[in-house]
């Protein structure tokens, strides 16, 4: 085994050498700024995350655009056709630029804050939504911008005149070698390619980019190895970044030793005190067995999602709250959840309350943090702290995982003092 720790490598961009460990996005603000904030103090890199960005504004800045996109479409709320129900693309910037403001004027350090820009929220106008979000992050200062699940091919395109587009660092994710290639064929055009590539794994938390049924058949190291002899045959300089499943510093040394630039590690992080779950969430996933950790289709993406099986937005039936938040809704004003949740409601007329078992209201859910989604790994987080006297687990600091996926060696994982 390797007498190395993380702390022995770097992450280089251009001449600037940061801590090769990052902090994935995790939305609707489960990735708080503060966490990203304590990523780039240590010398790393933390992650924002844009999605929900109304929504997350109105919890953490007071605003009111929830309430108010509600009253402009309440007549709509009954209607199964969402299509009128819009964004405001100026209110989106407005909670953008606040977000990411707020979170850059508080940066201090070495290291670097990203955001995390899923571009399956399609927002009823994905084109015109995706680059608001883009273009608001770089005015307000952001550091990079992460492109993440459901990689829309033109979306370099769309900010290639704005005049942070080559200074800002600009990465994706893939699962494979395929969506890289595809991306990079869309994008040659701009001149510009993208400053680091995150290849994540079957083993990931949140929205995976493997098929419900062959996920399992996967490997993280495989895929990486696909990627990076791709990218020396094209004598392409794009560094490394390997996620999914890395739960201890000897995890991340091993990716590192071979060839990896950086590591990208989330799961460790939502039982921090930083991290944007409510506290008794948070004890749910220390509690999380392997046997109670599931990957499942109910996310209105079409892409699988891995939570625990007791996350209260299963089964929900939730009425679609398009009208405040419409996240999903795609350029049709169509979302799955909405036909699922009808169809309940037709075979059952006089019910009261319905069941829709087969797919989720992820806005809805994710927003009150009852999806609770998590890393194949989950299970383990309940070694790597301590009880409390009353039976619950010791909340961590997300400066103590980050100094333990640092500085550990053997495979080990520091417990708090
Ligand atoms: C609670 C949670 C929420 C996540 N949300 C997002 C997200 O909004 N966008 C995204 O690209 N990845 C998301 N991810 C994936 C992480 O950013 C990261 O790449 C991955 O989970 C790393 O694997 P690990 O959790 O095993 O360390 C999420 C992961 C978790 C655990």
């Amino acid at each position: 085994m390797t007498t190395k720790c993380v702390d022995d490598f770097r992450l280089r961009f251009g001449n600037r050498e940061l801590v090769p460990i990052v902090i994935g996005g995790m939305g609707v603000d489960i990735s708080t700024a503060e966490l990203a904030l304590v990523a780039a103090r240590m010398g790393g890199v933390g992650h924002i995350s844009d999605a929900m960005m109304p929504t997350v504004s109105d919890r953490l800045y007071q605003t009111n655009f929830v309430k108010d996109k509600l009253k402009q479409y309440k007549l709509n709320v009954k209607n199964s056709d969402k299509s009128e129900v819009k964004f405001r693309l100026g209110e989106i910037e407005e909670a953008t630029r606040l977000h990411v403001n707020r979170t850059m004027e508080a940066k201090r350090g070495e290291g670097m804050v990203f955001i995390n820009c899923m571009e399956k929220l399609t927002m009823n106008a994905p084109k015109e939504t995706l680059k608001v979000r883009l273009t608001a992050a770089l005015d307000a200062g952001i550091d990079g911008i992460t492109l993440a699940a459901g990689l829309h091919l033109g979306s370099l395109a769309m900010i290639e005149d704005h005049p942070r587009f080559r200074d800002a660092k600009i990465g994706i994710i893939v699962s494979s070698l395929r969506a890289l290639q595809l991306f990079m064929r869309k994008n040659i055009r701009t001149g510009r390619l993208p400053d680091y590539v995150v290849v994540e794994g079957p083993l990931a938390g949140g929205h995976l980019g493997f098929g419900l049924e062959d996920w399992m058949k996967y490997d993280l190291t495989t895929i990486v190895a696909e990627i990076a002899t791709w990218l020396k045959a094209e004598h392409l300089d794009i560094p490394i970044i390997t996620a999914g499943g890395i739960f201890t510093g000897s995890d991340a040394v091993n990716f590192l030793e071979y060839g990896a630039s950086a590591v990208q590690v989330a799961t460790r992080f939502t039982v921090s005190k930083e991290c944007g779950l409510p506290d008794p969430v948070k004890q749910e996933y220390f509690k999380a067995n392997e046997e109670d950790i599931e990957v499942n289709g109910i996310s209105p993406t079409g892409y699988p999602m891995r939570m625990i099986k007791g996350s209260p937005g299963i089964g929900a039936g939730t009425h679609p709250n398009c009208e405040s938040f419409g996240y999903l809704l795609d350029a049709n004003g169509r979302c799955a959840y909405i036909d699922a949740y009808n169809r309940e409601v037709a075979a059952h007329p006089e019910a009261k309350k319905i069941k829709v078992w087969d797919k989720t209201c992820l806005c809805t859910h994710m927003r009150n943090f009852d999806i609770w989604t998590c890393g194949h790994n989950a299970y383990r987080l309940k070694d790597t702290t301590r009880k409390n006297p009353d039976g619950s687990y010791q909340l961590l600091t997300a400066e103590h995982v980050f100094r333990d996926y640092q500085f550990s060696k053997e495979g080990k994982v520091l417990l708090p003092a």
